[in-house]
């Protein structure tokens, strides 16, 4: 026992939140980040548009009161108030300890506007890449250790107290355990319950699995954010994003004649929230059975190629020659609200050590739908407040080890089950749902926990039928989440 290398900090996952909870740590502290695969292989690397962030003193209000319209009365509102005001000292903190954001020829920080925003806000970084250069960033400056290809199968806990995580890896196929005084998740969301997401393939929900087999408590995890713009047409059911950010500098959805339709759903058009985009798209498909299409015909080549380099190549590899070819979109899955209860800290109810933060947390900052490129900054400021958290407490107990046993994780016809899954949270668990189609998704659900199904693929059934049981409670539609009746 004495033998047992004891972290001072888990961290699991490494997205912003992660990787910037791990630099809010001394160096000296023994802190280690778990990554599924590869550091980059979560969301924060995929995230196109930017940070959303109140410009000065006087947007604070603004950005609060854009984030509780967004959120639609879920929201709790001192989440917001400090995701809005420590968010301009976190942005301002990370541009001090050098990482850059795009500027005008004047050395200025430019601004875009992102829909349901009042004003441009958004700061981004190597064009469409924000996500991508943060990530690269937060990895440079992290003196920490990064333990590679590891899915997290267990939390190690005894009663209020969180003494390490079990893990799997990949590489040499063992089971482990690693110890620590203080465990933080930061594994991002849910994206790959869905047959199209956007969210890294890395990202499906073992975590929220495992709170739910302990006991702990999730939250809203109805509220489902569906992107309005992807690409679908690529393999894999990770698709390509087009970001917000491209309607806000003035492409347009149009449908197969060229109707920009959205104007018939809110006056806001192509600015309009994305929940109400990603519905007004779903029904136009199917009340029309046409095709929509983002269309890029207000930009020149040389503005386009340089402000979104990454879409520009990821879509001329698909064929498409951006800003001339207009691109066939889809809603896809993109965003949880929901999941792990914690408080402002990030810390979970009943557990002394042990936090949850970024997507996989719910403080309800983003209430019952989350206001474009406010997860990036949620992650800068809700790491930050955990590790302060961990360390004004200062908990110490009495270390317990436990037994190194491997589940049974993958079984016979899992891989089939996980696709039969994806198909049964998009078609009855998406953009509108009704009781009927949520009462059938719940069934096939709990029929297939039944099977003789491995570990990996219990845990993403746990979480989906929580999302679906949580779907059937919300009677009325709220936010991202839409109930409707069966022949309406
Ligand atoms: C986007 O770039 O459109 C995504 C931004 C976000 O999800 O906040």
């Amino acid at each position: 026992m004495n033998q047992r290398r004891v972290y001072d900090a888990i961290i699991i996952g490494s997205g912003i939140a992660g990787l910037n909870a791990a630099h809010a740590f001394d160096k000296n502290k023994d802190v280690l980040i778990i990554c599924k695969e590869n550091s980059w292989d979560c969301n924060t690397f995929y995230a196109q548009g930017g940070v959303a962030v109140a410009v000065d003193e006087k947007d604070i209000p603004s950005h609060i009161a854009d984030t509780l319209s967004a959120g639609a009365g879920l929201c709790d509102e001192k989440a917001v108030e400090i995701l809005c005001r420590e968010g301009r000292d976190e942005v301002a903190d990370l541009i001090a300890r050098g990482m850059e954001f795009d500027k005008d020829e004047k050395g200025e920080i430019l601004y875009t506007k992102e829909a349901a925003h009042s004003r441009n806000r958004i700061i981004h970084a190597g064009g469409d890449a924000t996500g991508r250069e943060i990530h690269h960033f937060l990895m440079r400056e992290n003196p920490h250790q990064l333990l590679y290809h590891s899915t997290v199968i267990d939390l190690l806990i005894d009663g209020a107290f969180c003494h390490g995580v079990r893990i799997y890896n990949e590489i040499d196929k063992q089971c482990r355990n690693y110890y620590a005084k203080s465990v933080i998740i930061a594994s991002g969301g849910i994206g790959a319950l869905y047959a199209y997401h956007t969210n890294s393939k890395t990202i499906s929900a073992e975590m929220q699995g495992i709170a739910l087999e302990h006991g702990i408590a999730l939250r809203d995890m109805e509220m489902t954010q569906f992107h309005p713009t992807v690409f679908i047409h690529n393999k894999g059911a990770r698709k390509q994003l087009l970001t917000e950010a491209l309607r806000g500098e003035g492409a347009t959805i149009v449908d197969e004649n060229g109707y920009r339709f959205l104007f018939d759903y809110d006056e806001r058009g192509e600015l309009s929230p994305r929940s109400v985009v990603s519905k007004a798209i779903f029904d136009y498909k199917a009340k029309t059975g046409q095709k929509v299409y983002l269309d890029f015909q207000n930009f020149d080549d040389a503005f386009f190629k340089e402000r979104f380099p990454t879409i520009y190549f990821n879509m001329k590899d698909v064929g498409y020659n951006l800003p001339h070819d207009r691109v066939p979109i889809s809603p896809a899955f993109h965003y949880m609200m929901g999941g792990i209860k914690t408080d402002l800290n990030g810390k979970i109810p009943g557990f002394e050590n042990l936090y949850a933060i970024g997507e996989v947390a719910s403080t309800r900052v983003h209430g019952a739908n989350r206001l474009a490129s406010n997860s990036l900054l949620e992650g800068l400021v809700f790491s930050k407040r955990a590790v302060r958290d961990i360390l004004e407490r200062g908990v110490y107990f009495k270390l317990k080890t436990f037994e190194e046993k491997c589940d049974d994780l993958i079984k016979e016809g899992d891989h089939q089950r996980k696709d039969l899954l994806r198909e049964i949270m998009w078609n009855d668990v998406s953009i509108v749902r009704t009781q009927e189609g949520l009462a059938e998704a719940l069934g096939k659900i709990e029929t297939h926990l039944r099977e003789n199904i491995g570990k990996l693929l219990r845990l993403r059934l746990l979480v989906s039928k929580e999302i679906v049981k949580s779907a059937m409670l919300r009677k009325e539609s709220l936010g991202a989440h839409t109930i409707t009746s069966s022949d309406s």
